[in-house]
């Protein structure tokens, strides 16, 4: 989950490399480091703390130098954030440099042997294994040194190397890790992902599993780790440096939040066709025969995405009458799931890189199934191992909290809902009010936005409460689950997402006047159950937020504030309903003075186990 950068060519790398570490701080901000290549050979600077840190103790010494180096923002797995554990790591001699993000699985064993052999080591992490391995095989090709020690490790890698004498070359290499390669004129660069290239050059290559590339300012050249030739494609990103700035907000969660009416509409632009009733989603690059054939479906997550999927099920099983089972990918992978040939596997993934989806991506192709992903990052793993899938088009996503991915994938999740659904149970007017509702959803959030300050107000209530429920009930009880996953993101506070009913089996122990609950409310079938479990709350002392349909006055009878929603069909209700608890959330933890975008312990891309 560490961020990797890395440039060769005419200009001086030092700026280049600090605006691209701040540019992936997202993945990892616990240390940061640089290494470049001057006169002297190798000059290293690294600590812990962000990169801004990392900025004030090398801007007077490191300007006006080299035109090659390699950089690095670290999320610890091995050894505490500290100076030592801090990336580039040299090899004993200082000959070569390395940054890494990955996890070597045999490090113990190849360290033990290595100290065994008289070399000292001055980390405790997996990666310096491999820094002393390449430093060992090092005389003069270093991306032979490189090949001959990846060789030695198992474990996942995405890592870029250079050498003390050879002031032009970089040696990257990837497996389980994202690596993208920047091709510009007469300078290379190479990142961990494409946020911190594109300013440069919009040409990029990304680097599968076992590749291996070596980089000059005018010149790359790709083979496997085994050495065969491979012909790299070059891709365009389609997306500006600008969709990378927080555009006049505070933080890149609430400018998110505030992108949805249009990253929504992107997510359905040329796809949903109303005055059919259905949707047109090429990507899946199944033909509709196929698709009637589906007997069931399993859709595979974490985290947020996992949310996202709860709604699928929701939705598909409601409307298309499929079978639909949602699998955290970090037990699927394990387990001996049973998928027959009429069963078609989604992996959800904001950033298709996450370690367990894609293992669990895997684990369903060995097993023979056709595996589609629902994706945001264009070209990431996932989009490239899957046999078909849709892309969200929602923009690079930078708060580690994600929000407008979220409604992106429900927005995709009711294109496939409707696509299905009109193949097996529902009429062509049914499917054109699907569609129209759908179409309108970008209006109704730009309205559930307008709310931003009241919805402060209420955080300003509550902002120094340590516990909270929410709470909710058929559609919008994952929406519960996703409002509490915010809240304990980015403020730091317990929260629970429960579906409202299950409350009384154990968690209602809780309820004091110190412990508000969220509550999901809308005028839908199960309104009158959840007024019922708001007065359980209320007969405890609690105090309710309640999340209601625009024009329900009755509700205020029993909620301490209400935040209005426009109405909608129930299955698009989570699009809007979750609107105003990303709101809370954000405005919670603003007032707690967290640190939102880069929030503690986490990271943007989890891509270890
Ligand atoms: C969301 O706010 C979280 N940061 C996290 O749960 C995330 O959704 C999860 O790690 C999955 O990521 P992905 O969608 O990129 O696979």
């Amino acid at each position: 989950m560490c961020g990797i950068v890395g440039y060769t060519g005419f200009r001086e790398a030092y700026p280049i490399l600090i605006e691209g570490l701040s540019m992936l701080e997202y993945r990892g901000y616990d240390s940061a480091g640089i290494a470049m290549i001057n006169d002297q050979g190798l000059s290293v600077h690294k600590d812990k703390g962000k990169v801004d840190h990392l900025r004030s103790i090398t801007n007077q010494i490191c300007q006006g130098g080299p035109k090659i180096g390699i950089a690095h923002t670290r999320w610890a797995t091995h050894g505490a954030p500290s100076l030592i554990n801090s990336h580039p790591h040299c090899d004993q001699n200082n000959k070569i440099a390395l940054v890494h993000n990955g996890i070597i699985e045999n490090y113990a064993r190849l360290k033990d042997k290595l100290i065994d052999d008289g070399i000292r080591f001055s980390s405790e992490t997996d990666s310096e294994v491999l820094a002393q391995l390449i430093g060992i095989y090092y005389e003069d090709d270093l991306e032979m040194a490189v090949r001959r020690a990846l060789l030695e490790v198992v474990g996942t890698f995405g890592i870029a190397v250079v050498a003390h004498d050879n002031p032009t070359e970089i040696i990257g290499a990837r497996k389980g890790s994202p690596l993208v390669v920047g091709v510009g004129e007469n300078e290379m660069l190479i990142a961990s992902d494409a946020s911190a290239i594109v300013r440069h050059t919009k040409k990029v290559i990304y680097l599968k599993d076992n590749n291996i590339i070596k980089l000059r300012p005018d010149q790359y050249s790709v083979t496997t780790l085994d050495n065969h030739k491979i012909n790299a494609e070059i891709h365009n990103i389609e997306w500006d440096a600008d969709s990378l700035a927080k555009g006049g907000f505070e933080h890149f969660m609430l400018k998110e939040i505030f992108e949805q009416p249009e990253t929504i509409e992107n997510a359905m632009r040329g796809r949903l066709l109303i005055s059919e009733g259905t949707s047109r989603l090429d990507g899946l690059n199944l033909v509709l025969q196929e698709l009637r054939g589906i007997q069931r479906i399993i859709f595979v997550a974490c985290g947020t995405s996992w949310h996202a999927a709860l709604v699928g099920e929701f939705m598909i099983e409601d409307i298309a009458g499929i079978p639909v089972e949602v699998e955290y990918a970090s037990e699927f992978r394990y387990r001996n799931p049973i998928i027959d040939s009429h069963t078609l596997v989604f992996v959800i993934s904001q950033s298709g890189e996450t370690a367990d989806t894609l293992a669990a991506l895997r684990e369903a192709s060995h097993k023979g199934a056709t595996v589609l992903g629902i994706c945001n990052v264009v070209g990431s793993t996932i989009a490239r191992e899957t046999h078909g899938g849709v892309y969200l088009h929602a923009g690079p996503e930078i708060g580690v909290a994600s929000t407008k991915a979220f409604t992106s994938q429900l927005t995709v999740l009711s294109l496939l809902t409707l696509l299905l659904g009109r193949m097996r149970r529902i009429s062509h007017s049914d499917g054109v009010t699907i569609a129209t509702a759908l179409s309108k959803i970008p209006e109704k959030v730009r309205q559930i936005l307008k709310q931003n300050d009241h919805i402060r107000s209420i955080a300003e209530i509550y902002a120094k409460h340590n516990n909270f429920l929410y709470l909710g009930r058929s559609y919008n009880f994952p929406v519960a689950l996703e409002g509490a996953l915010k809240l304990k993101e980015i403020s730091y506070v317990h929260a629970e997402g429960y579906p409202a009913a299950e409350m009384k089996h154990g968690p209602i122990a809780l309820i004091d006047k110190d412990m508000p609950s969220v509550i999901l409310a809308l005028k839908d079938a199960v309104y009158d159950k959840v007024i019922s479990n708001i007065q359980e709350v209320n007969a405890r002392g609690g105090s309710v937020i309640a999340i209601a349909s625009e024009g329900d006055t009755n509700i205020q009878k029993y909620a301490r504030h209400v935040i209005y929603i426009p109405e909608t069909i129930a299955m698009l209700s989570p699009l809007l309903a979750v609107i105003p608890l990303q709101l809370l959330a954000y405005h919670i933890a603003a007032i707690r003075g967290c640190e939102i975008d880069q929030p503690r312990n986490l990271a943007k891309s989890v891509t270890v186990e």
